[in-house]
């Protein structure tokens, strides 16, 4: 295939790991360019006259005046859950606070409550359309997170979820095991039975989880009144050497280490970070540990505060944008978005914005030498976008510019067909 008639195409063509600092300002927008796909791979990208005398029998893609980027990787997200709990959002514009809404039994624990009751079929029905939503926007690749089951049976049930999900859609996605997205109700009545849920995690259900190969990475929601940095520490350990790499909610509300603590472990990423302290972003700028920041979430909270996205960017830190797409705290499918408040709300360039939710979201995923740039060898993982320069990505807010998506070659989105 010739990708042909781009007014631009951004490649983010560069080394294959994560960028920062001044890497972060140059995206790599080429007029007058072409790309070519063999199969399932980018072969070369270049000028169209050149590229059309060397492929002369490729079938024509015509880009329309459109922009082509690389697909966009949404690296975190928890898009496996039953009912939408749009009655909290409506609390907390009363008043009400995230964690005291959890406190009184809602939150993770109602979509906990309401997961358990659906078998996976119910779940997989559930998840295929909003999946398909996300790709509409331009995603190519989705990491997606366990979470609502907080029970063995429960875990399991989603993860083979996403797996069934892996198989039949054509996005790329990377599965988390978020066995420790809270403490169940059940568990929360004493020190000793909250231990015995540690205990469980790392007994009973890693095994189970690494056994039938259902994850790539195991994540910890690490936040006051959630898991401590001690239990997090415990539980991610025993997960890499269970051989899962590694993620954590950090410093999300309050600042507790969680930052410091990804480096030191070495996580591929330390997500949320909107409360993260001075020695946090000196931590993950001297680490190799992407910071993942999830601006939405604050947005859609009715927060003030917003991730320090300058100050991680300024010290050297690798930077990610992703939705945090979930039923509580971001329900937006739509990552072109997030490129907005990185603009507007975190003051981030137009290209960092772009590497952040192409390059460095992939390699917030370990898969930054696979996915995220148009370049020879790379994965044929493309968006169009209906507009002529990329700074009108963020620029049209909340629209939804993207007409066609292809993963490893193949057609993926296209905004002339139904999501089912
Ligand atoms: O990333 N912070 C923890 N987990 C999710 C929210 C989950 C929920 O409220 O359902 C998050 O924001
Ligand atoms: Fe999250």
């Amino acid at each position: 295939m010739l990708f042909v008639n781009a007014t631009q195409v951004v490649t983010c063509a560069g080394p294959p790991r994560a960028r920062v600092g001044a890497e972060m300002q140059d995206c790599g927008v080429l007029t007058k360019a072409a790309v070519a796909v063999n199969g399932e791979r980018i072969e070369s990208v270049g000028s169209r006259a050149a590229l059309e005398r060397a492929h002369e029998d490729a079938t024509i893609i015509d880009c329309g005046g459109g922009v082509l980027t690389p697909g966009l990787v949404d690296s975190h997200t928890h898009a496996i859950f039953g009912r939408a709990r749009y009655e909290e959002q409506e609390r907390r514009a009363a008043g009400a606070d995230y964690m005291e809404i959890a406190r009184q039994g809602g939150g993770i624990h109602a979509s906990v409550r309401d997961l358990r009751a659906r078998d996976a079929d119910e779940l997989l029905a559930l998840a295929r359309p909003r999946l398909e939503r996300l790709a509409s926007y331009g995603t190519t690749t989705v990491e997606v997170k366990s979470g609502y089951g907080l029970s063995v049976e429960d875990e399991l049930k989603i993860l083979r979820v996403i797996r069934r999900l892996t198989e039949e859609l054509t996005m790329r996605i990377v599965p988390t095991w978020l066995g420790a997205h809270e403490i169940p109700k059940e568990a929360r009545a004493t020190a000793a039975t909250r231990a015995s849920y540690v205990k469980m995690l790392r007994e009973e259900m890693l095994p189970l989880v690494t056994n039938e190969h259902l994850a790539i990475f195991a994540d910890v929601f690490c936040e006051p009144g959630v898991f401590t940095i001690e239990e997090t520490r415990e539980l991610l350990t025993a997960a890499r050497v269970a051989g899962l790499k590694l993620k954590l909610h950090a410093d999300e509300l309050a600042p507790s280490g969680g930052a410091e603590l990804a480096a030191e472990l070495l996580a591929t990423s330390a997500d949320h970070l909107a409360a993260i302290s001075a020695g946090g972003i000196r931590a993950l700028a001297s680490s190799g540990t992407v910071a993942t920041l999830l601006p939405g979430t604050m947005l859609f909270l009715g927060k003030g505060t917003r991730p320090p996205a300058r100050a991680l960017l300024d010290a050297g830190a690798a930077v990610a944008l992703a939705t945090d797409f979930n039923p509580g705290t971001s329900p937006t499918p739509n990552l072109p978005f997030i490129l907005t408040l990185g603009v507007s709300e975190l003051h981030m360039s137009v290209a960092e914005t772009v590497l952040a939710a192409t390059v460095n979201g992939a390699a917030a995923l370990g898969l930054a030498n696979e996915t995220g740039q148009l370049a020879p060898g790379f994965s044929a993982d493309l968006a169009l976008f209906e507009i002529e320069d990329i700074r009108e990505l963020p620029y049209w807010y909340a629209d939804r510019r993207c007409k066609r998506t292809w993963v490893r070659g193949k057609a993926c989105h296209s905004s002339d067909l139904p999501i089912t």
